[in-house]
């Protein structure tokens, strides 16, 4: 399953931090990062956090890509146990998000979801597999990840108890070099349709950037110098498209209309099918000024010619 893939570069990672600890030669982390402060106080007017939760978790994070029980639907049930698999990684599975006091997280208080969500450390202070996306969330304000965590409290509990069988050099790294990622914005610019705001949905709450962004290098790591530049040789079942306003090989001949056509109908203006693995079906449902957002933002930034091949036609979708 097109899931499975997402997960390979990101198990990469914590397969260079296994053998550099093997050799006694560097530190990928460590530490504990402490429970986050969700008090009124800091978080603000708490009026619509489940609208607001499940706009994110459904529409603009789309956290069922990997969560749902059933990969053909994100919107199901978000009981987990889609397996990303190789070898140095062993077998993760995408945990139950459902409140189920035994096999989800209905023994969690909201902070432990938050600070798993921002910062990969688990209720018990263990590091979550890298598969899981905490280094873009990480940027992700108080009163967003707070509805996160509540929506994921309202759903109905879903019992579905569910294993890992993590390789042994991922328990070696998960020890002694792994660690957690420090959340860096508490709190998200003013919602408009502006840059500003776009750059904060787009590497922060969506994952445009996880995806739109190249990996390199032996840690496989996301090129931060070449931001949403696309990336010609993803292990994904299609190439993230280059993003940057580059007219020939980016996104620079396309008006603002023609993004927003692009989101809502999976077909861009060159009459292509976009293939499913980009969840254009979920993300389509983002509001307006959300979209537009994010175009404004992907506008700013530097053009980087790189032209991405086509993988396979998109299976009749
Ligand atoms: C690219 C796939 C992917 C996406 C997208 C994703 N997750 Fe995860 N998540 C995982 C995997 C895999 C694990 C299990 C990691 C492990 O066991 O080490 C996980 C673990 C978690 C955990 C820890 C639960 C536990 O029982 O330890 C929480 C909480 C969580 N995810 C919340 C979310 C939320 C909320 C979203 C959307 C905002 C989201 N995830 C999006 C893959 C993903
Ligand atoms: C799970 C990975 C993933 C995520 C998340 C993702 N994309 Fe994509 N996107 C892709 C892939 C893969 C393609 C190429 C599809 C194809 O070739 O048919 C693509 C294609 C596109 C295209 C079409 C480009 C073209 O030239 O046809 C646009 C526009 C786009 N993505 C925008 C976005 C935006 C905006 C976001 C965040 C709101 C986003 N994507 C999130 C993987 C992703």
């Amino acid at each position: 399953m097109s899931s499975t893939i997402l997960g390979i570069r990101r198990a990469l990672f914590a397969c260079v931090c296994g053998m550099m600890a093997a050799a006694g030669l560097a530190s990928c982390g460590g530490g504990h990062v402490p429970l986050p402060d969700l008090s009124a106080s800091a978080v603000g007017d708490t009026a619509g956090l489940v609208a607001r939760g499940e706009y994110i978790v459904r529409s603009v994070a789309v956290c069922g890509h990997c969560h749902a029980a059933d990969p053909r639907n994100a919107d199901g049930p978000l009981s987990g146990g889609m397996a990303f698999r190789n070898w140095r990684l062993g077998t993760i599975r995408a945990s139950n998000l459902t409140p189920d006091p035994e096999t989800g997280l209905g023994a969690w208080s909201e902070a432990e979801i938050v600070r798993a969500l921002r910062s990969g450390e688990d209720r018990d202070g263990h590091v979550l597999a890298p598969v899981m996306p905490y280094a873009w969330f990480r940027g992700m304000s108080d009163r967003d990840a707070l509805a996160v965590a509540r929506y994921l409290k309202s759903l109905p509990p879903v019992r579905n108890p569910v294993r890992s069988r993590p390789s042994l050099v991922y328990r070696a790294a998960r020890v002694f070099v792994l660690g957690p990622a420090r959340p860096t914005a508490p709190v998200a610019p003013r919602p408009a349709a502006d840059a500003e705001y776009g750059r904060y949905l787009a590497n922060h709450v969506s994952l445009c950037g996880d995806c739109h962004t190249p990996r390199g290098g032996v840690q496989q790591q996301a090129d931060l110098d070449r931001p949403f530049a696309g990336d010609a040789s993803s292990p994904f079942p299609a190439n993230p498209a280059n993003l940057t306003p580059d007219a020939e090989t980016g996104i620079g001949r396309w008006t603002e209309a023609d993004f927003l056509r692009a989101l809502r109908t999976g077909v861009n203006p060159g009459g292509d099918r976009i293939h499913p693995f980009m969840p254009w079906r979920e993300l389509g449902r983002m509001r307006d000024d959300d979209l537009r957002a994010i175009y404004r933002y992907l506008r700013t930034l530097p053009p980087i010619r790189n032209p991405i091949p086509e993988k396979a036609a998109p299976p009749g979708s």
